[in-house]
């Protein structure tokens, strides 16, 4: 009926009015270069030269815009609204980063239903999210906004944010259309800066890059984003073989791609079109459906099309994608959002869905002689450092509205909030940055009179996020001095870190008793690092990225190939540093709890199985683990499951991660933990363009433990 309807509409629509459907402009320019198109919108939305408006928000502002396209234009086509809903639109639920670290699809899923009904409240009906970029690059400030390194992971986690935002029907009005980002290879930008140039072999394209927009798409996105970056030499926003290759042909995407904000002109920056008109032949051939904010395709498509440099079936094309999205979003069917339902500020649910998403999210790095739980309730607490009463970074980047109407919980509210019989002492100490060590005394002063010491550091939201790269991975500012100076003073001494990417925190950790990785946590953070602090919590987070000792060994990640030199202490000519190890300070996938776990029993289904039957997907591989809590507190394990293709085609990674499984156990309970790998986790891609994929016959390694440092060990043959 949709596809029906769709041909029906287009039949009847002018050149003008196709192409009028392929332009998104901007309402506010908060965020990307220029100015606000406000005046822009509602001319063309009245003439029916307008697809869809982003950064417009309030039920009664986009029904007053809607009215245009859909009272005065000549076809009535509604507008598609979306805008930047990244981790909570009311209501902030920690960073995508953050979420990531609680390898748990149901906290991904808590932000993106909650989001969803904050914002279509407001008139939304799209959101740019989830971002589907795999990266291996904490100098780029949007790792803040995936689910880290690992692609097994990510993909899962996208997969399950689609879902959360969409629900089973986007046209429900509660949902959101989402938008699997950025297409593709964004994660990986050279030197980190971003927009920067990403290389990528066809292989490192399939295997690391493309599984989350895959899994996207099979769980029924309703759109992607082109990325800025360019992928073997050809601007995403140019090329053929991502969008159309594989994202329409391959992976059967139905659904339209949105350039990013003005990246269809930028290939005129990239050097690959010559002109406006160049550009708009080049995206719009490539795949890229919408425009957003540049005027490329308004501008020049009706003459190239004239002239045959673009064809009416893929102006069609490109059209009948923007409407399929449009009646499948139920705009045709209700156009207007209920004023008199909209939502206006976080509900409590929404606050404790945020709470649990955050303590589920914090990572426990080091715990030394049990420091945490802290058990001072009563005596005297001294909370110090320059976020340690800050109600606005812990928000984190690419907050939404909710970030500037509600301020977060403090972590010194939080501690208050949880010990209300101790004496909560602040001290800031220093700035975020900057070098003034002025106030060391006073801080370093209510450290010595406190029984614990609560150092709450890191980096402003504003250090991560687009364009927000860093080649100093260490505490911003004199923190780091800090630290140092509070650790001397010998009161138990807890680092809690908030931060948009994986800091190196060599220097900070060693000093510290205790050291949380909180994250930029959201509106409930405080609420939320106190849970933790005391105990309320157990924490069951692990790193979704590898932590370096020096922002020098970069990139550094698990799932490496190895050199044919790997490291050995004893000989000379081996892959290593001079002056650092080559191994990180903390390994992806690890992070403490208050208890302690056990692994046994790692069993195999079958340890020799046909490789044929397994590329055709008959066979499968089950492996089994027990996993216990040894320990005397209940909490979560994150049993991961780690896979080594020993000999290969194609050099494989050293492991990588092809099952995880979040578990809570009280004290002395065991839990066998299985999981199934078949075609997808056992096989790799080769070079080939056309994505050539095989399951090759050899020898496995399977480990099962709680980081990818797991030891536990089987193996299995394919022949
Ligand atoms: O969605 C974003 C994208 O991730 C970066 N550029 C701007 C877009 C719209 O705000």
């Amino acid at each position: 009926k949709t596809e029906r309807r769709v041909r029906a509409l287009l039949a009847k629509m002018t050149v003008e009015e196709k192409f009028g459907q392929l332009q998104q402009l901007t309402w506010h320019a908060d965020t990307g270069p220029g100015d606000g198109q406000n005046k822009e919108c509602a001319e063309l939305a009245a003439k029916g030269l307008l697809g869809s408006v982003l950064n417009l928000t309030g039920a009664k502002r986009c029904n007053g815009l809607q009215r245009a396209a859909v009272e005065k234009s000549r076809l009535g086509i509604p507008l598609i609204f979306g805008q930047d809903v990244i981790h909570g639109y009311l209501t902030t639920f920690p960073i995508p980063l953050a979420q990531g670290s609680s390898f748990d699809p149901d906290v991904v899923t808590a932000d993106a239903e909650t989001s969803a009904r904050e914002a279509a409240s407001q008139g939304i009906h799209w959101t740019f999210a989830p971002m589907a970029d795999v990266s291996r690059e904490p100098r780029w400030g949007r790792v803040a906004e995936g689910s880290g390194e690992d692609p097994y992971l990510t993909a899962k986690l996208t997969a399950a944010k689609v879902r959360g935002y969409q629900g089973a029907d986007y046209a429900a009005v509660d949902r959101l259309a989402a938008c699997a980002k950025h297409f593709v290879g964004y994660g990986f930008p050279e030197g980190g800066r971003d927009y920067n140039t990403a290389d990528l072999s066809e292989r490192r394209l399939r295997d690391v890059c493309l599984p989350p927009f895959k899994a996207a798409v099979d769980a029924g996105v309703a759109t992607v984003m082109a990325s800025f970056t360019t992928v073997a030499g050809v601007p995403a926003h140019a090329n053929r073989h991502t969008l159309t290759d594989i994202l329409h042909e391959e992976f059967g995407f139905d659904g339209f791609v949105v350039g990013d904000y003005t990246g269809v002109q930028e290939l005129i920056a990239h050097g690959i079109a010559a002109d406006g008109a160049d550009a708009a032949r080049l995206a719009l051939g490539a795949g890229v459906d919408m425009e957003m904010v540049s005027t490329t395709y308004a501008q020049h498509g009706t003459k190239l099309l004239a002239e045959g440099k673009i064809s009416r079936a893929r102006l069609d094309d490109a059209v009948a994608r923007v409407l399929r999205v449009k009646f499948r979003a139920g705009l045709f069917d209700h156009p207007y959002v209920d004023e008199a339902a909209e939502i206006t500020a976080p509900s409590a649910a929404a606050r404790t869905a945020a709470r649990t998403a955050a303590a589920r999210s914090m990572v426990l790095l080091r715990n030394e002689k049990h420091t945490l739980p802290l058990a001072t309730r009563t005596g005297s607490i001294a909370v110090i450092g320059p976020l340690g009463d800050d109600t606005k970074e812990l928000h984190g980047t690419w907050a939404s509205i909710g970030a500037a109407l509600f301020p977060a919980v403090s972590v010194l509210d939080g501690v208050k909030r949880a010990a209300p019989a101790a004496t909560v002492r602040f001290a800031r100490g220093c700035a975020v940055e900057g070098d003034d060590t002025g106030s060391f005394d006073e801080a370093v002063a209510a450290a010595r009179a406190a029984d614990a010491v609560i150092a709450v550091v890191g980096e402003k939201a504003a250090q991560s996020g687009e364009a927000a790269a860093r080649s100093d991975l260490t505490l911003p500012g004199v923190q780091a001095q800090l630290v140092a100076q509070l650790a001397a003073t010998g009161t138990p001494l807890v680092v809690v870190v908030l931060s948009g990417r994986p800091l190196v925190l060599t220097g900070v950790a060693d000093r510290a008793d205790a050291l949380l990785q909180a994250w930029h946590p959201g509106i409930e953070g405080g609420h939320a690092i106190a849970d933790v602090l005391f105990g309320k919590v157990n924490p069951g987070g692990k790193l979704p990225a590898t932590f370096p000792r020096s922002a020098g060994q970069l990139p550094l990640y698990y799932a490496h190939e190895n050199t044919g030199r790997p490291f050995d202490p004893d000989n000379t000519y081996t892959s290593k540093y001079l002056d650092i190890p080559h191994t990180p300070l903390y390994p992806f996938g690890h992070g403490l709890s208050y208890t302690t776990f056990a692994f046994s029993g790692l069993e195999l289904s079958a340890e020799v199985l046909p490789a044929r039957s397994v590329a055709d997907g008959g066979t499968t591989v089950r492996a089994a683990v027990q996993v216990e809590n040894t320990g005397t507190r209940a909490g979560d394990e994150v049993v991961q499951l780690y896979l080594r293709d020993k000999v290969a085609s194609v050099v494989q990674p050293v492991r990588r991660l092809v099952g995880f499984s979040r578990v809570h156990l009280k004290p002395g309970e065991r839990r066998t933990v299985r999981f199934t790998l078949g075609r997808q986790e056992l096989g790799f891609h080769t070079n080939d363009p056309h994505g050539e994929f095989r399951v090759e016959p050899g020898e496995f390694d399977l480990y099962a433990g709680n980081s990818s440092q797991a030891g536990l060990r089987t193996g299995f043959t394919l022949t």
